[in-house]
């Protein structure tokens, strides 16, 4: 098992990670001297029917009561982070409570049980602990690190939220086993951007292994998914609040990402992970344009690892026009000013203001399909 710490003071946890570490996740609470003994799993059917029973039977072995909060089923994960879906879960919440029982929320499940329950963490009593057992790949390597909780409402994605960190994060990699393959090519993209902005030895690894080579290797997913998470552990400890401009980094590929998917009408034509790999190439091209990157052979190695990882190189399906309005909507331009993440060389981005839009009109027509 490997640990990675995210220090913020009195807020501080710690990441582990290892293959099988589910069974003794009881042990671990009872080493963070955790005083409470009611465990509210939150989780969906999806992953209930192979995951649940090894936490729970885990919990209970150590004296821990639990009980489990399942989202009603529906066509979209996603739906789950609704107003609807979070009053249900804080009324179960206030149940537990109200027999007189000290309640923590465990997160069983990918980003969207994730964000749900660490927002309703945050807001019950004024914060009740929680603790993240990511199951897909993004969620160990991305939302179940750095706090960020959030709802969506009917008028946009994300607009309920809070900074809240958990207690703990448990990533146990035996979970992905069950994961649907395209959900673990959508997990590497986010992987092939924290090789882009800050481990180039991670990079390389990717690049070697590729998709299958890492999913079959245990002790290499381990360690890939180690590395991702003390990249985002340490962005997260630099601007834990991302008021410092620190945490921008992680949007790379997010930019164009983001606009091709609101583009596609959050369909399920791209995945989130699959948008961001053509927004990554979007952004070399600008940053080739405008002069920020040095190392010119890395656009092809990008493309070529993408490959590997069965991520597209191309859009179709949405117009040039469609992306440049999405794109002038994108919460991450300031007062109506755009903001890119460019890569500069293998593990070093840079970040640009106000690219002119003819450079990203021509780098969205290089990725057109
Ligand atoms: N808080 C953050 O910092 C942050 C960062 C990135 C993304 N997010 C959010 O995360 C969400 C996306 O998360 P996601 O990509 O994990 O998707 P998800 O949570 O919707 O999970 C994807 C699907 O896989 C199923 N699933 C999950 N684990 C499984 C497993 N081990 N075996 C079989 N099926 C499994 C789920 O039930 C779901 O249907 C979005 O809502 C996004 O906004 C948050
Ligand atoms: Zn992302």
């Amino acid at each position: 098992m490997k640990s990675v710490r995210v220090s913020l003071r009195e807020k501080s946890y710690e990441i582990l990670v290892g293959r099988g570490i589910l069974r003794d996740a009881a042990s671990y609470l009872k080493k963070k001297n955790f005083e409470r003994r009611h465990a509210l799993i939150v989780t969906q059917k999806e992953v209930a029917v192979h995951h649940e029973g090894a936490l729970r039977q885990s919990l209970s072995r150590h004296g821990f009561e639990t009980r489990l909060f399942l989202t009603p089923n529906a066509k979209s994960s996603e739906s789950a982070k609704s107003p609807a879906v979070y009053w249900r879960l804080i009324r179960d919440l206030a149940a537990c409570d109200g027999e007189g029982k000290s309640v923590f929320l465990v997160a069983l499940g990918g980003g969207v049980i994730g964000d749900l329950t660490g927002f309703a963490a945050s807001v019950y009593r004024r914060g009740i602990p929680y603790v993240q057992v990511p199951t897909t790949l993004t969620a160990q390597v991305d939302s179940a690190i750095g706090g960020k909780t959030a709802l969506d409402l009917p008028e946009g994605k994300n607009l309920l939220g809070t900074i809240y960190q958990p207690a703990l994060v448990l990533c146990d990699t035996q979970l992905l086993s069950t994961l649907p393959d395209r959900h673990w090519s959508d997990g590497f993209a986010e992987v092939i951007k924290y090789g882009l902005i800050g481990d180039a030895a991670l990079f390389a690894i990717l690049e070697k292994h590729g998709k299958e080579g890492i999913r079959s290797d245990a002790s290499l997913l381990e360690k890939v998914v180690c590395r991702s998470a003390a990249i985002k552990a340490k962005v997260v400890e630099k601007d834990e609040f991302d008021k410092k401009g620190v945490r921008i980094v992680l949007n790379l590929g997010h930019t164009a990402g983001h606009a091709l998917e609101a583009a596609t009408r959050f369909s399920n034509r791209y995945t989130h992970g699959e948008a961001i790999a053509i927004g990554m190439l979007v952004a070399c091209q600008i940053s080739r344009r405008l002069g920020c990157l040095k190392d010119t052979a890395l656009p092809e190695r990008l493309e070529k690892t993408l490959l590997k990882f069965e991520l597209p190189l191309f859009y179709k399906g949405c117009s040039l026009e469609s992306l440049l309005k999405a794109i002038g909507y994108d919460k991450k331009s300031v007062g109506g000013r755009n903001r890119f993440v460019l890569p500069v060389s293998m593990g070093r981005v840079t970040v640009v203001r106000d690219v002119p839009d003819e450079v990203i009109k021509e780098a969205l027509e290089k990725r057109r399909g």
